[in-house]
């Protein structure tokens, strides 16, 4: 156990020894999740995190302390809590909104009433990910290269199309983490308080590997029917562009299957993931 792992919890829960004792003292390593290395072995630490501490303190290298959730019954509600906000600023309580939209501005750091007047007055949208499109159909057809038998499968038959972008979005989800959101308040989750003012992130890709919510979750099920990922978010938040990439997904996946062997494109892949947020391919 080092001091980077327990202090943050030890600092919040000062004045509840007992909760911070049973969700923070644990035999995790430490990890900097912000590192591309971290995304290979990601998802056996987020099971540990699910397993052991669903809401955990953990020191970011920058030295800012960021709360993860990990259960998907926890980070699906997260993901529409107006009790956090996505603009540090508007955690402070001092404003209800700081900045104006705009073109330097994106859509998904608006909040209610801001983000209702934008929407009715056509405020422009920036897109907020360009490129998590072109990460679906990367680590999709990384996947797909890795399940030989369900790449066979996806090619053997186009009504697999749907359910087989789902669940690429599901297992490799292009963005690992939801986007920053603060504390409006103190916020008790999975019975850890959560300091006002605070940095929580959703692990959407802990919450798409859940064995509460998905059968089996770290088998890849082209087919698979019950799927209610995380993938595009919740809420007022939800992905704007989640049908356009859903779209982009069926159709370049299909293509790849049916003009070349998908091996041919994957040539010269030397890491995963970009940032703490996004899982990518880097070549
Ligand atoms: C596979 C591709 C994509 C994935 C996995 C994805 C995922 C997400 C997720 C998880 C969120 C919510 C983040 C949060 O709540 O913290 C989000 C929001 C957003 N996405 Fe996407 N996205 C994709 C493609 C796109 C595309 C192609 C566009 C634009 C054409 C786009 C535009 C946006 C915008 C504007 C928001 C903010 C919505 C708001 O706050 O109202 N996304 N996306």
């Amino acid at each position: 156990m080092t001091t980077a792992m327990v202090s943050p919890c030890e600092a919040a829960f000062d004045s509840r020894r007992k909760a911070a004792t049973s969700y923070c003292r644990m035999a995790l390593p430490p990890a900097d999740i912000t590192s591309s290395d971290f995304k290979a072995g990601a998802y056996g630490y987020y099971a540990k995190l699910r397993a052991e501490a669903p809401v955990h303190g953990l020191r970011l290298p920058s030295g800012q302390t960021a709360w993860l959730v990990s259960r998907y019954d926890d980070v699906a509600p997260l993901l529409k809590d107006a009790r956090l906000a996505k603009d540090r600023h508007n955690a402070a309580g001092s404003r209800p909104f700081s900045r104006l939209p705009g073109m330097l501005g994106f859509m998904q750091a608006l909040e209610p009433p801001a983000r209702g007047r934008a929407d009715r007055d056509g405020v422009p949208v920036g897109c907020g990910w360009p490129r998590d499109d072109g990460n679906l159909i990367g680590n999709g057809a990384l996947t797909l290269l890795q399940f030989p038998e369900q790449l066979e499968r996806l090619r053997a038959d186009s009504r697999l199309d749907g359910t087989a972008v789902e669940e690429l979005l599901r297992f490799h989800s292009p963005i690992e983490v939801s986007t920053e959101r603060y504390a409006r308040e103190p916020i008790e989750i999975a019975g850890v308080t959560i300091p006002s003012g605070a940095l929580v992130y959703g692990l959407i890709s802990s919450a798409n590997r859940d064995e509460t919510q998905f059968d089996d979750p770290d088998r890849l099920d082209l087919g698979r029917e019950r799927n209610r990922h995380l993938a595009f978010g919740q809420g007022i938040h939800y992905c704007l562009g989640a049908p356009l990439a859903r779209l982009e997904g069926q159709i370049a996946l299909r293509r790849l299957l049916e003009r070349m062997p998908l091996s041919t494109v994957i040539i010269g892949i030397t890491a995963l993931g970009l940032s703490l947020l996004i899982r990518s391919l880097q070549s």
